[in-house]
């Protein structure tokens, strides 16, 4: 059949082809770079903190970016400053840590890591957009997408743990929950800082290539592919190269390799940061290594804005180099929409809307980890219980670190909600997380004699996890274990939820409660989730997106780690059992720790419910699979329990042997499966082999042939293995 087109048609349509939007973008662009004079375009890469005291910097074209700002009036009035004085009239980008929330503070990123549920967080990051651009504000510093494998490092709080799989899930799901929302993401801290050397805040990470591609990678990458904006350098140097300053990394990798079109800023003054590395002798030749690096937007070194116009005239910094930069702010601009429209409405402040405080309390609720439960909970509504602890009713801390913008006022606590469900009796036992005072415990065990069971709600305050809170011990602070002790003295049922930032090692709190729920820090709607599943009205999904170890000296412990040529049997001597006098190699010389064993206290993805599941019948479609293939991986999950119930599956796979030693598992699928009691499903992952490709020994991104084991589980250390071969 012959099919004639007009010509006109197709006239049209290559006149439309040439007219992408993204074109019209690039001419706008064009159009305007060609009037800037070089002041101006430095003024654009310049990003300083504050409000209405820029309006002069804005009105002198001096300022391209501000943060730290959330005031409607004051964000207008730099904002008309440039829009309106300055000769090009090129509108400022506002932009804020809108890290897990605006104003309806949601669960840390580590808890909403534990989620396993991308959807929901998309839908939170959804939200939290809504109520940040409603306010003024253009482009959040998040999703921090730092591998986190270490607790005694702070900044666990604010990311998605310890898998590169689940960080990228989760990264992807808050790039395209913080589109919907209007606002544009920064994806951070590129790259690698989350393996700062023991776990200790900013300082150094010793980094491969190799292990960057297979680990660190990933899910800025994903992000990227999502859409993500921009993107922020760490502060941390790797193998002696600050991030900031890596050129490698910002146009090698980034751009080239990418294709990655966005704008990078840096971390707070992390440019004029790289003199105490040792990396820059001044600010003048830190703000020329930066820009040559790849840098587009300075965040509060001062340097961009105080040496660039030297540098370019001295010929240490190409103009061509400034316009990229330009170019890239310029287009992000654009592409918000902010010459269009670059005022905010001063009446239309959104927060705490129904749907934004109801997503929150169901975050709350599937990011909490029900660790161990002796039959304690669910606790039968209407009974007389004593609450206590210093986190049971703590508005401020229970939002947790980078709650910039959250209103403690209107956090509902887990005593506001409890009331709701039971004969509440309350004493805190302890003022804040670090009170060593035993007074109030005394007082705490003699209210016990009153209640059928007892609650401790234990953990950190916020200022105790997020950026330079490092720790070096993580038992819980002050007189919390004590409390704990005293309150299992009783002899009544004693449930304990922990509400921290980070992985606590709480093995020997474990010992003195006969149910311990854990809750990263959960948000404005925290109380309520914790009521609703204390009482069992809500069943416990929550899994753990990093190990949780038995003691600090463990770390750095992670689950999709190398076996090494001595792993652990299992059966080795602890420390109590070694004989006196024992020979010197009579304890065996395999992997692991004299005084703490080997395993972690939980690994990765570990989670009870209220009910209990069983996993069978796993099969594969095939044995034998070649690159092309897609792996069909079925199983039969049973609720064998009396609980409707959710369990999160996870898919493991391990390749035994490659060029280059591999991870004894590597999470590759998860989903959220909701069954009632008694109710068995038939799931099916599906698995292309392509994803089993990492980076070799070669240096090439490939599948190796050979063969390979996988597992269905609830956590990663359960399931039996089922072996394939690529072929
Ligand atoms: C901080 C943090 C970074 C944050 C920035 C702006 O130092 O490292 O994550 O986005 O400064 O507040």
């Amino acid at each position: 059949m012959k099919i004639s087109i007009p010509l006109f048609s197709v006239f049209l349509a290559a006149l439309l082809a040439g007219c992408s939007p993204k074109d019209d973008t690039e001419k706008k662009i064009d159009g305007l770079l060609g009037k800037m004079t070089l002041h101006e375009k430095v003024g654009q890469m310049n990003q300083l903190s504050g409000g209405e005291w820029l309006v002069e910097s804005a009105a002198k074209g001096e300022v391209g970016s501000i943060l730290n700002c959330v005031d409607p009036k004051e964000i207008n009035a730099v904002q008309r400053a440039a829009v309106e004085d300055s000769r090009l009239g090129i509108p400022i980008l506002v932009s804020r840590d809108v890290i897990h929330g605006f104003r309806t503070m949601f669960p840390l990123p580590i808890g909403q890591a534990a989620t396993f549920d991308p959807e929901l967080v998309r839908k939170g990051a959804a939200i939290a957009a809504r109520e940040a651009v409603s306010s003024g504000v253009k482009l959040t510093f998040s999703p921090m997408l730092d591998i986190a494998r270490d607790p005694r490092w702070g900044r666990v709080a604010e990311g998605s743990g310890e898998d590169p799989y689940l960080d990228a899930i989760m990264g992807e799901a808050m790039v395209k929950g913080y589109k919907e929302g209007g606002l544009a993401s920064c994806v951070k801290h590129f790259v690698g800082y989350g393996a700062a050397e023991g776990g200790r805040d900013y300082n150094s990470t010793l980094l491969t290539e190799r292990a960057l591609r297979n680990v660190y990678f990933p899910a800025f990458k994903k992000a990227i592919n999502a859409g993500a904006e921009t993107l922020m350098t760490s502060f941390n140097d790797n193998d002696g190269i600050p991030s900031t300053g890596n050129k490698w990394l910002l146009t090698d990798i980034l751009r080239d390799e990418w294709g990655f079109d966005g704008m990078v800023v840096t971390d707070w003054n992390s440019s004029g940061e790289m003199i105490a590395h040792g990396f820059a002798s001044d600010l003048k030749h830190a703000t020329e290594i930066s820009v040559n690096a790849g840098v587009d937007m300075d965040m509060m070194s001062y340097g961009f804005i105080s040496f660039i116009e030297e540098l370019v005239k001295e010929g240490k910094i190409k103009e061509s180099r400034i316009d990229d930069a330009v170019r890239n702010i310029l287009r992000l601009k654009f592409r918000l929409g902010l010459f269009d429209n670059p005022y905010v409405d001063e009446t239309a402040v959104d927060a705490y809307a129904p749907d934004a405080l109801e997503a929150a309390k169901q975050t709350a609720l599937e990011s909490a980890i029900l660790l161990k439960n002796d039959g304690v909970l669910p606790l039968k509504k209407g009974r007389t219980i004593l609450v206590t602890g210093p986190l049971a009713d703590a508005p401020y801390e229970q939002m947790g670190t980078w709650a910039f913008d959250g209103e403690a006022d209107h956090t509902v606590t887990p005593l506001d909600a409890l009331k709701d469900k039971f004969n509440v009796i309350y004493e805190p036992g302890l003022s804040y997380s670090r009170d060593n005072s035993t007074a109030g415990i005394l007082k705490a065990r003699a209210a016990s004699s009153r209640a059928e069971a007892i609650v401790v709600f234990v953990g950190e305050e916020a200022i105790l996890s997020g950026e330079a809170h490092s720790l070096s011990s993580l038992n819980l602070q002050g007189a919390q274990s004590e409390l704990i002790s005293a309150m299992a003295s009783t002899g009544k049922p004693v449930a304990v939820v922990v509400m921290a930032g980070r992985p606590l090692t709480i093995e020997r709190d474990l010992e003195n409660c006969g149910a311990m729920l854990y809750s990263f820090h959960p948000g404005t709607m925290g109380g309520e989730a914790l009521a609703e599943l204390l009482c069992g009205e809500a069943v416990p999904s929550g899994k753990t997106p990093m190990t949780f170890l038995r003691t600090a000296g463990q770390a750095p412990m992670y689950y999709n780690h190398n076996n090494t040529g001595r792993p652990n049997t299992g059966t080795e001597t602890l420390l109590e059992d070694i004989p006196i006098a024992a020979g010197q190699t009579s304890l065996g010389c395999t992997s692991y720790y004299l005084d703490s064993g080997y395993g972690p206290l939980f690994p990765f993805g570990y989670g009870l419910s209220y009910s209990s599941f069983e996993y069978s019948n796993l099969t594969l479609d095939k044995s034998k699979y070649s690159a092309g293939d897609t792996i069909m991986v079925g199983f039969d999950l049973e609720n064998t329990g009396e609980y409707d119930a959710t369990e999160v599956a996870q898919l493991y796979v391990r390749d035994l042997v490659g060029s280059v030693a591999r991870p004894v598992k590597e999470l590759k699928r998860f989903g959220r499966i909701t069954l009632k009691a008694g109710e068995t499903k038939h799931v099916t992952f599906e698995l292309p082999v392509s994803e089993l490709a990492f980076w070799n020994a070669d240096m090439e991104f490939t599948v190796e042939a050979g063969e390979f084991q996988l597992w269905v589980a609830g956590n990663s250390a359960e399931g039996e293995a089922l072996s394939f071969n690529v072929i």
